[in-house]
């Protein structure tokens, strides 16, 4: 982010770059403090903790994660009855008060270094997992890098067991089942394609050999 408003600023108007520059530094400041509430459960580093139900957060971009915070905060995300890690989080969201807040922490989440979360799911098939990415890999990139053109998220850095809740709650419709949640709704169909419960261990199994 601060990269690109550096290099937009240089080749439009080589005089504002630094005044440019400044703010974005100042986002990012303002994003690392009101980081300190996030750390509790996602970790100092954003690596994620599954003893809280907390994902890994590091390495997602600033469009997706300012997308969910703002899914969260409005309620279309992690108020399912049955949605116990998203009602954790929901009422998180709905400390960001202003949008400024919102893109500032997205801002700083964004600009930490990716981590590489262990592995906690036993017993998924890479090769068959391939297999059903095919699908996949139309949204999320063959890489798993995710496309925004798609809101796809990428999910290189993320945590196993994380993705396979995610992948429970899609087919159980209790994340993407709400209306005021189109987006989301897209993932209630590709995970109904996936054929049973091993099938999604498996895909997971495959994402977790994906290039870092
Ligand atoms: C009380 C613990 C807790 C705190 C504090 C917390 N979170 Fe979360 N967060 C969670 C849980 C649990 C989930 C997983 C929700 C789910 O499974 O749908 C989550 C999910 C997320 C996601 C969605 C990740 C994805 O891949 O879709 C983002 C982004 C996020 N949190 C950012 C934040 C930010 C930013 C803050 C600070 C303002 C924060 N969280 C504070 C527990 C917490
Ligand atoms: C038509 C495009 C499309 C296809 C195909 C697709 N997805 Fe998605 N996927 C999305 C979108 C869009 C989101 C973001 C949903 C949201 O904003 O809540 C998403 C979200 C996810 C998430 C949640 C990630 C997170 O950080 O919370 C997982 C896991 C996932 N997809 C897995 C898969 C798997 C596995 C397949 C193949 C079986 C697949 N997707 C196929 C578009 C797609």
């Amino acid at each position: 982010m601060r990269r690109t408003l550096a290099t937009v600023a240089a080749g439009l108007l080589l005089a504002t770059a630094a005044p440019i520059d400044d703010a974005a530094a100042d986002q990012l400041e303002d994003g690392r403090k009101i980081f300190a509430l996030c750390a509790q459960c996602h970790g100092d580093n954003a690596g994620g903790n599954s003893l809280f139900l907390a994902p890994a957060i590091a390495g997602l971009g600033s469009w997706y994660i300012e997308a969910q915070l703002k899914v969260f905060r409005s309620g279309s995300r992690g108020l399912h009855p049955e949605d116990v890690a998203g009602m954790r989080m929901a009422p998180m969201a709905r400390t960001l008060r202003t949008d400024e807040d919102l893109a500032a922490v997205a801002a700083y989440v964004a600009s930490l270094p990716p981590t590489q979360p262990e592995r906690e799911i036993d017993g998924g098939d890479p090769e068959r997992g391939k297999t059903h990415y095919a699908l996949c890999s139309s949204c999320h990139a063959v890489d798993g890098a995710g496309n925004p053109a798609m809101n796809a998220p990428g999910f290189k850095y993320a945590s196993d067991w994380y993705l396979l809740s995610q992948m429970q709650k899609f087919r159980a419709g209790v994340r993407g089942a709400n209306p005021a949640n189109p987006i989301a709704a897209m993932m209630g169909p590709m995970s109904m394609v996936l054929p049973d419960e091993q099938a999604l261990i498996d895909v997971v199994a495959h994402i977790m050999t994906l290039s870092k």
